[in-house]
């Protein structure tokens, strides 16, 4: 368990903090393994990053003098940054890209704001490449274009923000059901658009508990469904069997016209089509409202960014038209970040439907080479058959949590293997922790033998031994 931060010791880092930010002013951090606060506790973790403040003109460098400081405090970040990509295991992020063909874009402030499909009076817009990636995205899952709606959100949260709104516009009088494993984003779209909600169990998979989501629909009867589907859990990566789910309503008595699917599918939603086996697949041929995804997780971007693609006809219930705008009002943001639609755009071109194929069977490959080093060391791991995130035991060590940025809740970690993850780095990871649990073991074997040794040195000094 990490330490828990008392008050009295956030003041003092935050008193420690300031002495360090002044003295700290043009040294950003030599390069160093991650070392983030722990973070637990009931104290809000708040005001725990350290500050790089802002150089005020008028302090007493010349302008040749500032720019160079500035450009020693870029070029010390951009080492920083590489060595935690380097070290990154945890996040489900592809770190593997290159967009060094679109760096000359950062020039223009380039603002998708209003409906993807309505150009607004800002002419700095990439809706070109918006709507073609939303076209590959309605591929993908199956719907006809002109049956389609959707945009490039700002993240996978912002997706499901927005599939659940929608579930809700159409079913005023909806319930909220999602598994209790759902990204916590999930719950507080529940409480934002003031929801019922039911928090439903999951299995020893990670999966939503089917028996019980019955319960509460069949309890449940007089009002419509609003349901939230993992497609790939946060921390276990288990993905609810959509099927199942579909059998589960007509059993509890419900049609088509009393329930909203969202399917969450962060990370494995972009993942499960290129799979070559058996899974519930998530496809608008079925009875579903909407499907998100996270654009930097398993596309790999730069910025955060994600895809939400619903049906034409159900966003309706939440569109109004916005004359400043020139535009349709439909998304949860107004100004939308117009860059991201062109990296997203770039690599799908790039890589086309049989490169990331290619990528998703070498993560799959990878989690499985991962779980069987990690066993072989006596390390027990859990992967469920349609993921690539390797759960095991939580490492003791926290220096090597924050090394390798591993994501841990309870008593479990987990490593998402990405694109970017490969054999080698597997190799790095697996030796250092064991090498980690080796330092863990030697303390406890020494802890023992000093308290043997003053039981000892205690009889002797009694004359007992
Ligand atoms: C299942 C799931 N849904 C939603 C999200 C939120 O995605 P984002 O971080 O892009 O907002 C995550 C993030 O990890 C996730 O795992």
């Amino acid at each position: 368990m990490p330490p828990v931060i008392s008050k009295s010791a956030v003041a003092e880092s935050t008193v420690k903090r300031s002495q360090h930010i002044k003295t700290e002013t043009f040294n950003v951090a030599a390069v160093a393994p991650y070392q983030a606060m722990p973070v637990a506790g009931p104290v809000i973790t708040h005001h725990k990053s350290t500050a790089l403040p802002v150089l005020e003109p008028q302090q007493e460098l010349t302008e040749e003098e500032r720019e160079a400081r500035i450009a020693e405090l870029i070029s010390s970040y951009t080492k920083k940054l590489a060595e935690r990509t380097h070290h990154h295991m945890g996040y489900p992020y592809n770190l593997d890209f290159d967009f060094g063909l679109l760096e000359g874009l950062t020039k223009y402030s380039i603002n998708n704001l209003g409906d993807p499909f309505i150009e607004s009076n800002y002419g700095v817009h990439s809706r070109e490449f918006e709507v073609g990636v939303l076209n590959w995205f309605a591929r993908l899952w199956e719907i006809d274009e002109d049956e389609y709606w959707g945009y490039i959100t700002t993240c996978g949260t912002e997706g499901n923000l927005h599939g659940i709104l929608v579930g809700r516009e159409n079913f005023p009088d909806g319930i909220l059901y999602a598994s209790a494993e759902s990204h916590y984003s999930v719950f507080k779209a529940g409480r934002m658009y003031r929801m019922q909600a039911e928090k439903i169990s999951t299995l020893e998979t990670g999966e939503i508990n089917y028996d019980e989501l019955k319960e509460a629909l069949v309890k449940n009867r007089g009002k419509p469904a609003v349901l939230n589907l993992n497609i790939g859990t946060t921390v276990r990566g288990a993905v609810d069997d959509l099927d199942r789910v579909l059998a589960v309503l007509t059993e509890a008595g419900y049609t088509e016209d009393q329930f909203f699917i969202h399917c969450d599918g962060a990370l494995f939603g972009m993942m499960m089509p290129f799979l070559n086996r058996d899974a519930p697949m998530v496809t608008f041929r079925k009875p579903i409202g909407s499907v998100s995804v996270s654009g930097h997780k398993f596309v790999g971007a730069p910025v955060p960014c994600g895809v939400v693609i619903t049906r034409f006809k159900s966003v309706m219930a939440l569109s109004s038209d916005v004359e400043y705008l020139n535009s349709r009002d439909a998304t949860i943001m107004g100004s939308r970040n117009g860059h991201a639609p062109i990296y997203l755009w770039y690599t799908l071109t790039r890589k086309g439907y049989e490169g990331m194929r290619r990528d998703v069977e070498k993560c799959m490959r990878n989690a499985h080479v991962l779980k069987t080093m990690l066993e072989s060391a006596g390390i027990k791991t859990m992967l469920n058959e349609l993921s690539n995130t390797v759960v095991f035991e939580r490492p003791k060590e926290e220096a090597f949590v924050r090394k390798w940025q591993l994501a841990c809740e309870g008593d479990i970690a987990h490593v998402v293997v990405m694109p970017n993850i490969t054999v080698a780095k597997l190799e790095d990871f697996v030796s250092d922790y064991i090498q980690s649990r080796a330092r863990v073991a030697m303390a406890a074997a020494k802890r023992v033998a000093c308290e043997a040794r003053a039981v000892d040195e205690d009889l002797a000094a009694h004359g007992i031994a």
